[in-house]
């Protein structure tokens, strides 16, 4: 009797705690359920239709029908994006240590594991500190001579009315300047072989990853081993010469933590391929938008050469180059320049991954999704920005709502390169308006991933050098 009532007893209690765990489990799915939207078909989700049309087009659809958080299933991940400045002030910002930078690992392993991007906590701190330093504004000041020269020689060898391709041009001189922020005034043979093996790690980084000999992948990983040994050879050099460099090579070497550690030759290698990766393609997308957006709004050229030869004359009359002051007060091409990243929205979106379940808004990430903040689509809301498809450099006489404009990202992975790519632009213009006049060859418009948005065709075009006034 007293052995079967304790059966009864324990039969009950796991009754009991069954139904308890039942009730609290449909409970949290009730309070935090997946946010609305279509995984799609099995494993293939929802791959061909974002591949198959503008990936923005499927966004801004998507917004349209499920609303500014949604889900999705693409290249073999859940996922869920964010169309809001709040949700990606929450995932970049507020909550940022429960989302983790995530990059396809054959992405990772040719520009370097160690790299910047693909970190948190303690080493992405003390990494960031190194790159924002050698990128700061009392940095980049300096570099004004440099860039000023790189734009003038670019510009000088379009001239002559032959068709070039702007942003394969523009590549050059942003990979250019990325040289010089990184090494300094290095040696032209070290350039160019940089330049020769860097253009095969490009080519291979949106190839299928594979390690067959011949591909695009595996050329562009033994071009990525020959780059760590032109980046040793100038680090050997500048060793034996007992240099010490202030450009982010030298800050890099310089190094040293709280307990006296400096960074292993490895890190150094990935950060400095990393920076080149971030430095050059989203520049020169942006620059080669920037001749476009000119060139299609004939009166804003007018008014910006004007802003931009009043600059020039003061500067033949006392016989200087142009100034930081002088950059610092381009009313106008300021406006050009954040209008342009505005309509452009280089980087449409960027992937973090929940490290745990979080819930947002009464909506449940699982550990383990993706997380697509949409920077395009707040750039290209109306509620935000009146009229988005009008090129109205304007619209920003008045700040923007806070957290609705981010073409530099936001929270601790933000650009660290941001005053640089600016300047880099405003120089651009300042050498492109004062002595050159263009025309875009063709009617095409539209525009082209690359991956980064880029008109298309790269925007052939003929430039011509224009007799002083
Ligand atoms: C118009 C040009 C540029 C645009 C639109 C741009 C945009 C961005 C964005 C949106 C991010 C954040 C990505 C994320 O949160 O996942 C980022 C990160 C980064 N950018 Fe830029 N960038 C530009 C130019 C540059 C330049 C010139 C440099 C360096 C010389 C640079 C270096 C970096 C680095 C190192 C990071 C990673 C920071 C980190 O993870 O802490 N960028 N960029």
């Amino acid at each position: 009797m007293g052995a079967s009532f304790v059966y009864v007893f324990i039969f009950l209690l796991t009754l009991l705690l069954y139904v308890f765990l039942r009730k609290n489990k449909k409970e949290s799915q009730q309070i935090a359920k997946l946010p609305p939207g279509s995984m799609g078909w099995p494993y293939i989700g929802e791959t061909l239709q974002l591949y198959s049309q503008d990936p923005n087009v499927f966004f801004a659809e998507k917004q349209k029908r499920y609303g500014e958080i949604f889900k999705t299933h693409f290249l073999g991940c859940p996922c869920v994006m964010l169309a809001s400045p709040e949700a990606a002030r929450f995932v970049l910002v507020t909550e940022a240590h429960l989302f983790k930078p995530t990059y396809p690992k054959s992405k990772e392993r040719l520009i370097g594991p160690s790299a910047i991007f693909f970190h948190q906590g303690k080493y992405h701190t003390r990494l960031r500190r190194l790159v924002q330093g050698s990128l700061s504004l009392d940095a980049i000041k300096n570099l004004m001579g440099g860039l000023g020269a790189i734009a003038a020689s670019t510009f000088d060898s379009w001239a002559g009315g032959h068709v070039v391709n702007t942003y394969q041009e523009m590549k050059k001189l942003s990979f250019d300047v990325g040289i010089l922020i990184i090494f300094g005034n290095l040696e032209a043979r070290y350039r160019e072989e940089l330049k020769k093996n860097y253009l095969i790690v490009d080519k291979g980084y949106n190839s299928f990853p594979n390690n067959i000999p011949g591909t695009r992948y595996k050329m562009a990983l033994q071009a990525r081993e020959r780059l760590t040994k032109i980046i040793s050879d100038i680090i050997s050099e500048r060793k034996e010469k007992k240099l010490i460099e202030k450009d982010l090579l030298g800050c890099l070497l310089n190094s040293k933590d709280e307990n006296g550690q400096i960074l292993m030759v490895d890190q150094i290698m990935d950060n400095i391929i990393g920076v080149l990766f971030a430095a050059r393609d989203t520049t020169a997308s942006a620059m080669t938008w920037i001749v476009k957006y000119l060139h299609d709004n004939p009166k804003l050229l007018e008014a910006v050469k004007a802003e931009q030869n009043a600059i020039r004359r003061q500067n033949d009359e006392a016989n200087q180059p142009l100034s930081w002051s002088q950059i610092r007060n381009m009313p106008l091409s300021s406006k050009v320049v954040l209008e342009s990243l505005r309509m452009a929205s280089i980087i449409s979106f960027t992937f973090r991954e929940a490290v745990a379940d979080v819930e947002y808004k009464g909506y449940l990430i699982p550990k383990g999704w993706k997380v697509m903040p949409l920077f395009r689509n707040f750039h290209h809301n109306p509620e935000f920005f009146p009229d988005p498809q009008k090129f109205d450099p304007s619209r920003f006489e008045v700040a923007p709502k806070p957290n609705t404009f981010m073409p530099f990202g936001n929270g601790v992975h933000a650009c660290p390169g941001n005053e640089l790519a600016k300047m880099e632009m405003l120089i651009v213009i300042h050498h492109l308006v004062t002595k050159f006049r263009w025309e875009v060859v063709g009617t095409e418009s539209g525009i082209q991933y690359s991956p980064f948005p880029v008109p298309m065709q790269g925007l052939p075009a003929r430039f011509w050098k224009e007799s002083s006034n």
